[in-house]
């Protein structure tokens, strides 16, 4: 019941958009605003913040079912959830009340500042510092390609605030757009959820009262990582719907386009390219399915096992890599066609590069699996 309302949703007040926020690269208030209203922007947030109190499969549902037809307006989903992540992990019972109603209500977005010009992949390289004054903490540097940066009040910024501790040196804080010494710098022009804002943020001598800290000092990272276990599969979901999506409209337009007296469905040699994005499909789906069982049965207060970091590595590994495979083939599908702006496959194959690359480059993943299974070191 819930992915058919959704699916309507989509269907009737996203689809009709998806073409122009990717024409106009601008971010869609509007479909905020339908999300905030169908109670989707904090959809598997407790019920106690005002959030919809679902689990992560019914999360990743909805951001399937979204990403089908739009995958900038999935995001707006999965990244709400990214950024009240680290609160609902780490924060105290006094920190969740202050800042999650507004961001599981909808009435503000959240953003999660990790990524540093010199640290991307290597997470634990943050140069941002925090150099501590009494009950105070200076925050001073920078981050970038931050979804929602300078659109989101609330964000959750890593900072070091022991250099010389490495990734047991960064702590984690929430700073609200608004601080005095918070601006934003470049926008992003990207490939791909060419509607989502992507922004460079700037730290200047930012002020934070010691109670914005999550956890204890240099936890940060650890908190990241059990973040970004929890919400990749929210990225799986999102890959999964651009592949399904793509593979709906090209199983229409093979059934409609006729050459040499047929249509193109009725070509062996397309059909066996239509069977494998569908097989590919399905076995990503069930193990994203999977992972939202494992990654939801840790709950938010536990601490990541092996398996919960491992099942959602694979989940966003396998979705992403079928997401580009398949709007790879729907774009030859569809021939020339593809290839032109009034058809919107080649739109979801820009889409789908992002989801190999953001929260962990799927080189990452492997990485993360390797060091989560049996033999592999951890
Ligand atoms: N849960 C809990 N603790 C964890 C953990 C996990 N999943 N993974 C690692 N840790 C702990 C380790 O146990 C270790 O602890 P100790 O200090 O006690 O020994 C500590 O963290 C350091 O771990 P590693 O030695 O494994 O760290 P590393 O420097 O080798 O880095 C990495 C590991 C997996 C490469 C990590 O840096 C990483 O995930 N990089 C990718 C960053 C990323 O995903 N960025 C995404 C940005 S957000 C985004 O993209 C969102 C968007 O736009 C929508």
């Amino acid at each position: 019941m819930f992915r058919d309302t959704v699916r309507r949703l989509a269907e009737e007040k996203v689809k009709p958009r998806a073409q122009e926020i990717d024409e106009t690269g601008e971010f869609p208030w509007d479909i905020v605003e339908l999300f905030r209203e169908y109670g989707l922007l904090g959809v598997a947030m407790p019920e106690e913040y005002g959030g919809g109190g679902a689990d992560l499969l019914t999360s990743c549902i909805a951001i399937e079912e979204v990403a089908r037809v739009c995958a900038t307006s999935a995001l707006i989903i999965a990244a709400q959830h990214l950024g009240a992540m680290p609160i609902l992990i780490a924060g105290s019972a006094e920190q969740k009340a202050r800042y999650l109603p507004d961001i599981a209500q909808g009435r503000c977005l959240s953003a999660f500042a990790l990524t540093e010009p010199d640290a991307g992949s290597d997470a634990g390289g943050t140069r941002t510092r925090a150099i501590k004054e009494g009950h105070q903490y200076r925050i001073t540097g920078s981050k970038v390609f931050i979804t929602n940066g300078g659109l989101a009040k609330t964000m959750v910024v890593f900072a070091s605030t022991n250099p010389s501790a490495g990734t047991r040196g960064i702590s984690a804080f929430v700073v609200t757009l608004d601080q005095p010494g918070v601006s934003v710098g470049r926008i992003e022009k990207k490939m791909g959820i060419r509607g989502s804002q992507t922004a460079q943020l700037l730290f200047d001598d930012v002020v934070v009262d010691e109670s914005a800290r999550l956890g204890a000092e240099g936890d940060g990272f650890k908190i990241a990582m059990r973040t970004l276990d929890r919400t990749r599969p929210g990225i799986a979901a999102q890959a999964l719907g651009i592949a399904q999506g793509a593979l709906d409209v090209t199983v229409q337009h093979l059934a409609e386009r006729r050459q040499f007296g047929q249509t193109l469905n009725q070509f062996e040699g397309l059909q066996f390219m239509v069977a494998d994005m569908q097989t590919q499909i399905e076995a990503s789906r069930q193990l994203l399915y999977r992972a939202a069982e494992i990654v939801e049965s840790a709950g938010f207060d536990s601490k990541s096992s092996a398996e919960v970091t491992r099942f959602s590595a694979m989940a966003k590994l396998m979705c992403s890599d079928t997401a580009m495979k398949v709007t790879t083939d729907a774009v030859q599908l569809f021939g020339g066609y593809g290839y032109i702006r009034d058809y919107p496959v080649e739109r979801m194959m820009r889409d789908a590069k992002i989801t190999q690359i953001y929260e962990g480059t799927n080189q990452v993943q492997r990485l993360v699996i390797f060091r989560n299974m049996d033999g592999g070191g951890q």
